[in-house]
């Protein structure tokens, strides 16, 4: 797996349900190169402390209101993003624009209306869809403290979720042993890297 000193990072994207096992997959930092661990929301920020009242049930904004913050609150960030992966860092982010619009989505937001604002934002190189059953995701502990994390809007978020597909999009079981799934999540890492060290260019969203 050499890569040319030259070559970019790749930007890599988990997605998945809430409770789908998504942050247990630190171990990717792990790959031998320079690789950092980002999440949306970032909420360092002014418009992601925003965010995390709201998600903590600090605050009510309207559903379009909190989708545009959770949108800018990734646009607040494309630079620093565009320039870590252009100097040769791999940036592997938890939750990103597939998140953004298949939440507002679920709520009942139209899918055209969710998409258009991360217009321009980088696209990622791949898309690691961690797939359990909203039914499996549920019976992991922990479940139900913020917002989102109900049943019935669950089931609706993974028939959003498989309307987002694209061609950097993977599905990996993640209702398998956490060994398997690591498993499948770095052979497919080990790949994307490989693409990408290769000159594939950095594009925007949507693919
Ligand atoms: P977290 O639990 O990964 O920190 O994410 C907080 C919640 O916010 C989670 O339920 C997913 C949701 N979310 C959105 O609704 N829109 C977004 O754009 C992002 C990144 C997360």
């Amino acid at each position: 797996h050499k890569r040319s000193s030259d070559s970019r990072g790749a930007l890599i994207v988990l997605e998945g349900l809430d409770r789908c096992g998504k942050t247990s997959q630190s171990y990717l930092e792990e790959l031998g190169h320079a690789v950092e661990s980002w999440r949306f929301p970032d909420r360092t920020t002014n418009v992601g402390q925003m965010i995390s009242s709201y998600l903590g049930n600090k605050s009510h904004l309207d559903d379009h209101t909190i989708h545009l913050l959770f949108s800018a609150n990734r646009w607040e960030k494309r630079s620093l993003m565009e320039s870590k992966l252009k100097s040769g860092t791999t940036l592997i982010i938890d939750r990103y624009s597939y998140s953004g619009v298949a939440f507002s989505s679920a709520k009942g937001l139209d899918m055209e209306w969710c998409k258009a604002p991360e217009i321009g934002l980088l696209a990622p190189d791949l898309v690691l869809y961690l797939d359990i059953s909203p039914e499996k995701a549920a019976e992991r502990g922990g479940y139900g403290e913020e917002r989102y994390e109900q049943l019935e809007f669950q089931k609706k978020l993974a028939r959003s979720f498989k309307a987002l597909r694209d061609a950097s999009w993977k599905n990996i079981n993640a209702s398998l042993p956490i060994e398997d799934v690591e498993k499948q999540l770095r052979e497919t890492v080990l790949n994307c890297l490989e693409t990408c060290g290769q000159g594939k260019p950095l594009l925007e969203l949507w693919l």
